[in-house]
């Protein structure tokens, strides 16, 4: 059976999870769910980053630690993920002392083994918030970190550092000759030109007394390994790397990395020099998403234009959220989101879309026709919606499920069937049937997106019933 591994990032969980986690956690599961519907088999994974010195400070700052801190937070993402229901088949923590750090051990060996990793003095700029070192090119001309505001701390200490420059060339080749497949194709352009530029060795540990919440180096007591040098092994060991190979055989390569475009460089420059570097194969695409903004500006509490997705639940339902996400969220460019646009886009799309139709449809049926509608199950997807779904443009396979019920609109105002049946019942009779199995159709296409909704519409044919209100008008 052919295999599909789709992966999220692993999100920090010093926080609640924000509208970009539950949107690329949401695009996952799609994805998840339309390789299971075409009869793979698929393996989705999500996680948390636990590690790291902004944890670290906040838990001291509330007082607990990080572990306490991590747990509560985790238990946040999860209880999302249940409302949203995401069928992720494991879910990862870099904290995993029994998942996670013997396979990010394994991977630190093979790259010494590989004479990768040498110790240097280092002298640098570390920024808290993003959880990385920064070149003078990162900063604006304050010397701020532009994510997030900030003057990056000045450090001086021991590193061992991991031979990027080494790769520079067979890196650019994976990407120039599209081995890594990246999407979309004009950030492929940024990346070659950033490695045109020129990569440095970078380092991969700090030493114990700075960073304490961390995985050791094997080896080295005193140094803990770097966030992202292990944040990124979670791809491999928690599919068993370094304790299950059979496992680990079986899944790898992924088949795509789902990554904002903020960290693509580390996901498609990084990443795949240290699996080159351990001899592995490397992944078979990265999707770099776009980022979500609110009123033209980045969400931030300051601002008070926070869109959380717990929020977007209590207001339109689980359903509605992730519909809202998949159809209206760009996958490769910034979407604008503001809850006026939200509630029109329920309304259009939801209410007087798909809601509308199949209750139309359905009175008729019930009214009309003396039995269900019986109709084989197809045993295929629609190119045009395939290819939405394998070029990661989940909005135009939403796009071409809504132009269906669109038509099925358009049919019923045209062919008036509710006045035709009155006059010639055989007649009127056919047309219904026609819409009810169209109207199946849709219901099946919309599984990835909705599979609540999708389970109601085929529920609703397969008994002859006009079907509870879906879609409620928002007050
Ligand atoms: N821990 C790292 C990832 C390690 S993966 C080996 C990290 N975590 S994060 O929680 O800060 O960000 C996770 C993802 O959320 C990133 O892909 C980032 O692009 C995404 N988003 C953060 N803010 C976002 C929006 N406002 N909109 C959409 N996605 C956003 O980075």
């Amino acid at each position: 059976m052919d295999k599909y591994f789709v992966t999220t990032p692993i999100y920090y969980s010093n926080a609640t999870p924000h509208i970009g986690h539950a949107y690329a956690t949401t695009i996952a599961d799609a994805l998840a769910r339309f390789h299971r519907l075409k009869g793979m088999e698929v393996f989705f994974l999500t996680g948390t980053a636990d590690h790291g010195q902004k944890i670290e400070r906040k838990a001291q700052e509330q007082g607990i630690s990080p572990q306490e801190l991590t747990d509560e937070n985790v238990q946040k993402f999860k209880d999302l993920y249940s409302k949203l229901e995401i069928t992720n088949d494991f879910f990862i923590r870099n904290s995993d002392q029994e998942n996670h750090w013997p396979g990010a051990q394994a991977l630190w060996n093979k790259l010494v083994e590989a004479g990768d990793i040498y110790k240097d003095s280092y002298e640098g700029l570390y920024c808290v918030g993003c959880e990385t070192f920064k070149t003078e090119k990162d900063l604006d001309e304050d010397g701020l970190c532009s994510d997030h505001n900030t003057a990056p701390e000045k450090v001086v200490e021991e590193n061992y550092f991991f031979r990027l420059s080494k790769y520079t060339g067979k890196v650019r080749e994976v990407i120039e000759t599209d081995t890594i497949d990246i999407y979309p194709k004009s950030r492929k352009n940024e990346l070659l030109s950033f490695i045109d530029s020129g990569l440095e060795d970078i380092s991969f540990s700090r030493p114990k007394e700075k960073v304490g919440w961390a995985i050791p180096v094997p080896d080295d007591p005193s140094h803990n390994m770097y966030v992202w040098c292990e944040e990124l092994s979670n791809y491999i060991t928690a599919i068993g790397y370094g304790r299950d190979e059979k496992s680990f055989k079986k899944w790898w390569p992924a088949d795509v990395h789902i990554v904002g475009k903020d960290i693509l460089r580390f996901h498609a420059i990084i990443w795949p020099a240290m699996l080159m570097s351990a001899g592995l194969p490397l992944p078979k695409a990265i999707l770099s998403t776009g980022l979500i903004i609110s009123g033209g500006k980045k969400m931030s509490k300051t601002l008070g234009n926070v869109i959380s997705p717990f929020e977007m639940i209590e207001r339109y339902g689980e359903e509605a959220t992730r519909y809202l996400l998949l159809r209206h969220v760009h996958p490769f460019e910034d979407t604008d989101v503001t809850w006026e646009r939200l509630d029109e886009w329920y309304t259009a799309g939801l209410v007087n879309g798909i809601g509308n139709l199949a209750s139309r449809i359905m009175k008729l049926a019930e009214q009309y026709l003396d039995a269900p509608v019986v109709r084989p199950e197809p045993t295929s997807f629609v190119q045009e919606y395939s290819d939405a779904f394998n070029n990661f443009e989940f909005n135009h396979a939403a796009d071409y499920v809504w132009k269906k019920i669109q038509e099925l609109d358009e049919r019923i105002a045209e062919e008036e069937p509710f006045k035709v049946v009155k006059e010639d019942a055989e007649r009127g009779k056919e047309m219904i049937t026609g819409l009810v199995e169209d109207l199946y159709i849709v219901g099946r296409l919309l599984k990835p997106f909705m599979t609540h909704t999708s389970d109601v519409i085929k529920k609703a044919v397969l008994e002859n019933k006009k079907p509870e209100n879906l879609f409620p008008r928002l007050s």
